[in-house]
């Protein structure tokens, strides 16, 4: 039942209808409830830890779409299409009408860094976007300035920087951060907030007792105990003050039991982590056709080389084991080595990153895959992805912002596994295995968007066009 008015609409289900594309029921999901979506009214600030390579790109890169010198090419929010009923009804809605997302010139942007640099310098310094792209946009983006930051050094070694905020424990950061948002919210006249984490990655971490509940978290904070890492404050804080957060980087921060509990509780969305771009993005696009036709694998090797900050910080061997932790999962869980021994099981995989600044942000990354098929015979495939690295994690920046706000006005909360096609490691429940094949993840998403809008779920069977 579809209730409609000016500001929402309601829709409650019994149960949701599984339909195929010649409309007929093939099966149902049990769920139940009312979805009330509120619609997208006023401003939506984003705010970003890290205004460095991604933010500045990704900020820069609206201004310029606003303007229009520029297309949003890889965004699924701005490009993307639905399809809705069958596939010969032609209702093929673009995803940002169909589910109605803010209108770009309803964002507002800010952050924090430990560096002063406003984001045309930031954006400059970064080398992403040239300088004549910059230019045009410079008026828009002169006047963002960082807000100063939540450092530790022991949880980044690579980086110094004095944009820092002072305070005697990890609580009372948090309170610090939680007034910049309300701040930057009264300021800036916004309507909601998302965060998207775009800062360094942080030193690897494993889960400590203090992450277990709020309360452990809390008393830890306030103890200054060393499982408390910055994006963690950031992280809480954002869920504190209502805000949505999703974490573009690996390191440990929202999927933790403390703060999924949090948001649950405070009814806010979270996703993670670590955007999926380059060559994991390959990976994921890659292995499942491999599986597909059980095609066997014996080793992939990748490496990569970068010269972008994100490079230096990643020269630290524990930073690197955070990101090696992310892109190692990948292929695992892909390939099911349990479920097909014969294919996977001796499968060696290894991901080197080396630093090498001529390169900028202008990534290179090589795989060599030794795969075997019919009768053990073994083939290679190589490949090297010429890549940019912030290029690809723009859009992802831009899409996760809105699809967090919608979530929030859907009143969806917790983790939001339907994100899992913008992350190397996506979060999901303790008792799932995440979900990584792009392919699956991308229906997963569109079909959380018909779901959202009460339109029927849609498999790929298709034999009623043959009846
Ligand atoms: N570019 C990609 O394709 C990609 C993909 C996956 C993940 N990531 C992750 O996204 C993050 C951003 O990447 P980038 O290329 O923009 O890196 P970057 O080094 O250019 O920018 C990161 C910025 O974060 C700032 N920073 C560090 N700690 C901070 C803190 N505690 N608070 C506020 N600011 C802080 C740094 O000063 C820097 O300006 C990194 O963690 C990276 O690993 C990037």
């Amino acid at each position: 039942m579809l209730e409609k008015s000016e500001n929402c609409y309601r829709i409650t289900y019994a149960k949701i209808n599984v339909m195929s594309h010649s409309n007929k029921k093939i099966g149902d999901m049990r769920v139940s409830g009312t979805i009330t979506v509120k619609k997208p009214k006023g401003k939506l600030g984003i705010l970003m830890p890290g205004l460095g390579a991604v933010a500045t790109t990704f900020i820069a890169g609206v201004m310029a779409i606003k303007k229009g010198i520029a297309r949003p090419f890889g965004s699924l929010t701005q490009m993307g299409t639905v399809r809705l009923g069958k596939r010969t009804d032609k209702r093929i809605p673009l995803i940002k009408d169909f589910v109605e997302l803010p209108d770009l010139n309803n964002l507002v942007f800010g952050g924090w860094d430990i560096f002063e640099d406003n984001v045309y310098k930031s954006a400059l310094n970064a080398g992403v976007l040239n300088k004549d792209i910059l230019d045009k946009v410079k008026k828009d983006i002169d006047p963002i300035v960082p807000m100063k930051a939540v450092f530790d050094r022991n949880y980044v070694k690579k980086l110094q920087g004095d944009h820092v905020k002072k305070a005697d424990t990890k609580y009372d950061y948090a309170q610090l951060l939680i007034e910049d948002i309300q701040k930057f919210k009264t300021e800036n006249n916004c309507d909601r907030i998302a965060m998207i984490w775009c800062a360094s990655t942080e030193v690897f971490m494993k889960p400590d007792p203090v992450h277990e509940t709020i309360e452990s978290f809390e008393k830890a904070m306030k103890e200054n105990h060393p499982a408390i890492a910055p994006s963690m404050i950031y992280a809480y804080a954002s869920i504190i003050a209502g805000v949505p957060f999703a974490n573009g980087a690996p390191n440990l921060t929202v999927d933790i039991p403390a703060m999924i509990e949090l948001a649950r509780e405070k009814g806010v969305p979270i996703a993670g982590k670590d955007f999926k771009t380059g060559q994991t993005l390959m990976k994921t696009i890659l292995a499942p056709g491999l599986k597909a036709r059980l095609i066997g694998l014996n080793g992939w090797f990748s490496t990569n080389i970068l010269g972008n900050r994100d490079g230096e910080v990643l020269d630290d061997p524990e930073s690197f084991k955070t990101k090696e932790e992310s892109k190692l999962g990948v292929l695992e869980y892909i390939l099911q080595p349990e479920v097909y021994p014969d294919l996977y099981q001796n499968l060696y995989h290894k991901v080197r990153i080396n630093y090498y600044p001529p390169r900028g942000d202008n990534k290179e990354g090589w795989d060599n895959i030794d795969i075997f098929g019919w009768l053990g015979y073994p083939m290679q495939i190589k490949i090297d992805f010429l890549c940019r690295d912030s290029i690809l994690a723009a859009p992802i920046v831009l899409d996760l912002a809105l699809f967090l706000d919608l979530a929030q006005r859907c009143g969806m909360k917790g983790i939001q596994e339907w994100l899992s096609f913008y992350f190397k490691s996506p979060i999901c429940a303790p008792e799932l295995y995440p979900e990584h094949d792009l392919f699956i993840q991308l229906m997963k998403l569109k079909n959380t968007l018909r779901f959202i809008k009460g339109e029927d779920l849609i498999t790929h069977l298709g034999l009623e066009y043959y009846d």
